[in-house]
Parts: C-alpha cells; structure tokens; sequence
C-alpha cells in the first residue's frame, strides 16, 4: 500500500504440493472449508511466481484487475478466479483499489500438472503483503485455502498436514509443517499419463462425490485414521509406512468419485499401467508408492537413491508420455519488495 508514497509491489513464489492423505469433499464451499484433514509433501522448483501490486493506476481498460499469466492477458475464467480472491484481501485490508497481478507458473506447460495449490499460496502470500496485512503463517494458509483447498498446504514446506478445523469461520482450518523439506531424503517420480485437460475439476467433481456417492460417508470417517498413520511415519521416516497409507488414501477417493452418479473417472490405460510398475518395483525390493490426483498422472514416492530405477521404470510403461523427478521444496517465501 502506498503509505509511504508509491506502492508496494510484492513478488512471493510457491511450491506446488502433492497430497499422500487427500482432501476430498468440503464442509462449506463458500469458505472452502475441507470435511476432513489432509498431508501432502511440498515441490521444490516447480510451482507459481506472482507479483501484486495494488494502485489505482492498476486497473484494467475494462475496470478491472490487470491480470497476466506468463506474460498475457490471463483467460477470462481465471482472471476471475483471481479477483473474486483479491476482493477477500481488499475486504479485510480495506484496500478499494485495482490491483496488477502477473503470475508465472513453472510447472512444465501441457504437463496436466498445473495446480491450483503453488498459484493460490504465492497469490495469498504476495496479495496480503502488497495490501499491507501482516499475517502470521496459519493465517495466510487459511486465506490461501479460501482460493483453493490444497493452496493451505503450500505456505509450508516439505511434509505438511492440513486441519480440517471445527470453526464455523475457518480460523482453524490451516496447514502447519510436520517436517523440514531437507529432513528426509525421498523423492517424487510424476509419471504423465495424458497431455488433455482434466476430465472434471476437482471442486465440482467433489461435489458431485459428496451428493451422490454413496461411499462418501464411509470416506469422511476413514480419513482421520489415515491421517494419524501418516502422521506417525512422516515422524519416524517411514517409507513404507507412509507409502501404504498414501495408496490407500488415493484408492479409496477414487473409488469414492467412481461411484458418484455420473461417476468420475479420471484414470486411463497409462495410470493402470503405472499402477502396475510400482506394485512390480516393490515385488523387486524398491520401496516404491503410488499415488494419484484429479487426473490419469501417476505420482510415485521413493528413496532419493532408488529414484534411479524407479523413474526408468515409469518411462518404460506403456502410455506414459514423459517423467518428471522432484524434491521435496520450501514454503511460500517473499523473493521480492519493491515500491513503484
Ligand atoms: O485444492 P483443490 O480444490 O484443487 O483440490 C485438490 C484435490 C486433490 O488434489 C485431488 C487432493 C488433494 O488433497 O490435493
């Protein structure tokens, strides 16, 4: 803000996140608020970049926001995405002015990995500063999770968990960090199934799931004790542990979306094969596990030393088009302060 003269332009940059406890339904939509907890791991290098700065010289030639994603005009859908979460931080900044926004994603483009999580933290983080609020870091993930769910889990790094919360106003229901992204060597080997787009997004499939599938409930009670397992063996770093809660974290939401009405599927012939590589990698001795989005890509988590085998293994597989190696990463992080 522009206190003391010219405003403030903030760049923030965030990793993107992948669940191994999914997040699979909410509790209120309007405040996002999750039906249960979730855990997930934190990428390094490959995530969102976005700078916002809010003056009134900012505006657009329609009145707008002025809002580029790598370096265009950004899609009228998302453009609007954008907006209706900057007028949550004009609301509680008091800030009635336009805002600039130009956000830049390092998720390879057509990779069908493009995440809300790393664009909705670097936005939360970036948007707030420039307004001048000064949040503490489980404020700012309760307001990134007002633009997308899984973006709580991004203000932290490495393995986060996700609290469901019981407040009616979502002051609760925020990440924190369970451990460091350099405390465990591992990595994440993303197997792509598929360069279309995703067969249903995940808010409207989630709803579909939770109004029609009648394995919802039996999901919702479930979590809370996959969530304590995994907890525990991100704790005592163990692979396997984790490993065997994550696949079944992703079985169980799949088979809960499958038998919404319409039902959701979002595998296809690659995802099963990969499924199949993983499950002939540990029958070998490496301790391999797989888990699975809004989408037919196959994630796989390892040992950093057996990535090696596991990650020619995926792309060998039938159908899988290309494979991507990621570490774990840090948190939402500011990168640069500037007034102009
Ligand atoms: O944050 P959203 O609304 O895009 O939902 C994320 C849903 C999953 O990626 C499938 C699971 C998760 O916990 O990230």
């Amino acid at each position: 803000m522009s206190i003391f003269g010219l405003p403030l332009s903030v760049t923030a940059r965030a990793g993107t996140n992948i669940a191994l406890v999914k997040y699979w339904g909410k509790r209120d939509a309007t405040l996002n608020l999750p039906a249960t907890g979730s855990l997930s791991l934190t990428l390094a290098n490959f995530g969102s970049e976005t700078t916002v700065r809010f003056a009134p010289d900012a505006e657009s030639p329609d009145g707008g926001d002025r809002i580029t994603l790598d370096g265009t005009p950004a899609p009228p859908p998302f453009a609007e995405r954008v907006s209706r979460f900057l007028d949550l931080i004009r609301h509680d900044a008091r800030v009635g002015l336009p805002a600039e926004v130009a956000t830049h994603n390092s998720v390879p483009t057509a990779a069908g990995l493009a995440s809300s999580a790393a664009g909705f933290a670097a936005l939360a983080l970036a948007a707030a500063r420039a307004a001048g609020m000064n949040l503490a870091p489980s404020e700012l993930s309760a307001l990134a999770r007002r633009g997308s769910g899984s973006a709580a889990r991004s203000i932290f790094g490495g393995f986060v968990e996700m609290a469901a919360g019981t407040q009616r106003n979502g002051s609760d229901a925020c990440a924190q960090e369970l451990l460091p992204a350099g405390a465990w060597d591992v990595r994440l080997v993303v197997a792509i199934a598929s360069d279309g787009p995703k067969a249903i997004a995940s808010s409207e499939a989630m709803e579909l799931t939770a109004k029609t599938s009648p394995y919802y409930a039996g999901w919702v009670q479930a979590v809370p004790q996959d969530l304590v397992a995994a907890r525990a063996a991100v704790l005592a770093q163990d692979l396997a542990g984790l490993g065997r809660v994550a696949e079944r974290s992703a079985m169980r939401m799949h088979a809960c979306a499958m038998a919404a009405d319409p039902p959701i599927l979002y595998w296809n012939a690659a995802t099963l094969a990969a499924m199949d590589t993983v499950r002939r990698l540990r029958s070998a001795g490496t301790q391999a596990f797989f888990t699975i989005d809004a989408g037919p890509h196959v994630k796989v988590l390892c040992a950093t030393r057996d990535a090696v085998l596991v990650e020619p293994a995926l792309a060998a597989t039938p159908g899988v088009l290309r494979t991507l190696v990621l570490a774990p990463g840090p948190g939402a992080e500011v990168v640069r302060e500037e007034r102009r």
